[in-house]
């Protein structure tokens, strides 16, 4: 395999790490759901590695959809403008919606699927974040569940690219400047 260390300037949160604050998450959602018809939509691509850790952490069944968007493209900052390249496949009428994200960064992806959600029809429609960075908002999101806020750094791995590359890392990594500079 490539030799990627020295793209990373230091790990962020570990595997290990992630995978505690995931149970922890999962247990608080599975209560504060109980009794309700729960539906997880992960946020296609970067939202595949926590979606998938995440269902299985939790200890109810609860059916996955999908929407694919992009706001980055190849580079590393949002271009504000989102764009649907999969739809659901779930009419989310009276559905309780728990988003599942990688990361809120500007807020802007998330703040355009609440709103893009809002006209559909479900009981309830909440997020969960594994990251978010606090310093970076340019807009607010209601976020119910958040992993961990993070310092505003480029960060790969665990679901999230540069360039679609660092995906299938297994921690999050701040990802060095010489990469993208
Ligand atoms: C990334 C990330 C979030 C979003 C967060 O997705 O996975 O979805 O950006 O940034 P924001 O809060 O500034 O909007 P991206 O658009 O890179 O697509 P991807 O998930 O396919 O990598
Ligand atoms: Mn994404
Ligand atoms: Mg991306």
């Amino acid at each position: 395999a490539a030799d990627i260390s020295g793209d990373l300037s230091r790990i962020l949160v570990t595997e290990e790490e992630i995978t505690a604050k995931l149970d922890e998450i999962a247990a608080q959602v599975a209560a504060d759901y109980e009794g309700k018809d729960l539906l997880l939509v992960g946020v296609l691509k970067g939202a595949v590695m926590v979606m998938a850790d995440f269902a299985r952490a939790l200890p109810v069944l609860a059916p996955m959809d999908w929407m694919a968007v992009s706001s980055y493209g190849a580079g590393t900052r949002s271009s504000g403008v989102v764009q649907i390249r999969k739809d659901l496949d779930t009419d989310l009428h009276d559905k309780h919606v728990l988003i599942v994200e990688d990361i809120i960064d500007s807020g802007l992806t998330l703040s355009w699927l609440l709103e893009n959600f809002a006209s559909r029809g479900a009981a309830s429609v909440e997020v969960f974040a594994l990251l978010r960075k606090p310093e970076a908002a340019k807009v607010h999101v209601d976020c119910r569940y958040v992993g961990f806020d993070i310092p505003t750094e480029f960060v790969v791995g665990y679901g999230l690219d540069y360039a679609e590359q660092y995906r299938n890392l297994r921690d999050v990594a701040i990802l060095a400047p010489h990469v993208y500079s």
